[in-house]
C-alpha cells in the first residue's frame, strides 16, 4: 500500500497556508501568504476584508503546495483543514475549500483544531517527550497544556481576556509601532539590555490562568502620567526615545516573567514532565525562549521550541496534526463545520 499524506490548509486568520506531510518523509512542503501589506493599511485585522483575501489566495497557495512537494492531487489521501477557532469568515473559506475538493477528489476530510496545531507544531522540527508542558502565545491565545501523547492533552490554563500576543501589539501600538508589535517590543528591550524599569504588575501569580488586560491598561496609563500619551485623543504625543525603549524593555521583562512563573507553577502541580515546550508567534520572542529554557535546564530538562517558521500560522502544523489523526482513524464527516471558540 502506498504511504499516507496529508494536505493541510490554514485559514484561521490573517494567512493563506498549505502543506503536505508524509508520513514516513515528514513534511514535504510548507506555503504561508501573509495578509500583512493590509495591515500596514489597517493598522490590524480587518476580518470582512481578510476572508475575500483567502478567497482570492487559497486556490494558487494550495497549488503552489502540491507543486512545491512534488505530488499531485492523486497522491493526497486526506484534507485537514483549520475548522476552529478562528475568524468566521475565514475559516469558511478554508472549510469550505477543503470539503469541496475532498468531496470531488474522493478525500477523506478531517478538521483541525488550530490551537492543537500549534501545540504540536513543535514536533515539525524536534522529536519532544511525553508528557510535556506546553506554553502556546499568539496574537488570538495564550494557553499552558500537559501534553500526554500525540492529540491527548489538558487544558491547565488560558487567558481570561487578551492573548499574550494581543499585548504586544496593543502596547507597540500605543508606542508608535506597526503591527505585529512584538518584534518591536523585543528589539527595544535589548537596546535596554532587558531591565524591568517600571514593575509593571504580574497578575494571577497562584494560577494557572493568564490576564493581560491589566498590565495593557497599567502600560497605557503609566504613558498618560508620563506626558507620553493622549488619552483623549489615543495617540503618543512625546516622542522620548528613551522612555520608550524603557517602557518596552519593562513590558518584555514582565511577559517574560508571568511565563516563567507559569512553567514554575505547571511544573510543580506536574512534577513527572519529561520536557518544556513554547509555541505560538510569541515563541519568536528571543528572550522569552531564553527565559524558559534557562527553567527548564534548572529542572534538567529538555525545552523545545519550534523555528519562527512554524511558530506563527502556518499549515505544516496542521499536516502533521491530520496525519497522527489519519493514522488514529479519526476522521470526519462531509457535514464538518466551523467553530468561532
Ligand atoms: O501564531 P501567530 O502567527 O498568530 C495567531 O495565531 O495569533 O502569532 C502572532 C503574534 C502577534 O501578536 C505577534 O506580535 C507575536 O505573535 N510575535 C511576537 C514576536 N514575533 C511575533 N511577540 C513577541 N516577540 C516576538 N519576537
Ligand atoms: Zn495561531
Amino acid at each position: 500500500m502506498n504511504s499516507h499524506i496529508t494536505l493541510g490548509i490554514e485559514t484561521s486568520c490573517d494567512e493563506t497556508a498549505a502543506a503536505v506531510y508524509h508520513e514516513h518523509d515528514g513534511l514535504l512542503s510548507s506555503i504561508i501568504s501573509s495578509h500583512a501589506d493590509m495591515h500596514k493599511l489597517y493598522g490590524g485585522v480587518v476580518p470582512e476584508l481578510e476572508s475575500r483575501n483567502q478567497l482570492k489566495r487559497i486556490n494558487p497557495i494550495v497549488s503552489e503546495a502540491l507543486q512545491a512537494a512534488q505530488v499531485s492531487l492523486d497522491d493526497i489521501n486526506t484534507v485537514a483543514v483549520t475548522n476552529r477557532p478562528g475568524l468566521p469568515g475565514s475559516l469558511l473559506v478554508g472549510t469550505a475549500f477543503a470539503k469541496g475538493l475532498a468531496w470531488s477528489a474522493q478525500k477523506k476530510i478531517i478538521g483541525v483544531n488550530h490551537l492543537e496545531g500549534h501545540a504540536f507544531s513543535v514536533f515539525l522540527d524536534h522529536d519532544v517527550p511525553f508528557p510535556h508542558i506546553c506554553m502556546t502565545a499568539s496574537g488570538g491565545h495564550t494557553s499552558i497544556y500537559l501534553v500526554h501523547d500525540f492529540g491527548v492533552y489538558d487544558i491547565l490554563g488560558q487567558t481570561i481576556d487578551d492573548a499574550a500576543g494581543e499585548a504586544f501589539d496593543k502596547i507597540a501600538r500605543s508606542l508608535g509601532w506597526a503591527y505585529p508589535g512584538g518584534p518591536y517590543i523585543e528589539k527595544a528591550a535589548a537596546l535596554m539590555n532587558f531591565q524591568d524599569f517600571y514593575h509593571y504588575p504580574r497578575s494571577m501569580r497562584d494560577k494557572l490562568d493568564f490576564s493581560f488586560s491589566g498590565l495593557k491598561t497599567a502600560v497605557l496609563y503609566d504613558l498618560v502620567n508620563k506626558g507620553l500619551f493622549d488619552l483623549k485623543t489615543k495617540t503618543l504625543i512625546k516622542k522620548d526615545e528613551q522612555i520608550i525603549h524603557q517602557v518596552a524593555s519593562s513590558l518584555q521583562v514582565c511577559i517574560a516573567d508571568i511565563f516563567v512563573q507559569k512553567v514554575k507553577l505547571a511544573k510543580k502541580l506536574h512534577p513527572n514532565i519529561k520536557a518544556i515546550t513554547f509555541v505560538g508567534g510569541v515563541a519568536c520572542n528571543k528572550y522569552i525562549v531564553r527565559r524558559l529554557s534557562d527553567v527548564a535546564a534548572r529542572y534538567r530538562l529538555p525545552f523545545f521550541s519550534p523555528s519562527p517558521k512554524n511558530c506563527t500560522d502556518n499549515a505544516a502544523m496542521i499536516a502533521f496534526v491530520g496525519n497522527y489523526k489519519a493514522q488514529q482513524g479519526a476522521y470526519d464527516q462531509f457535514d464538518l463545520d466551523i467553530k468561532y471558540t
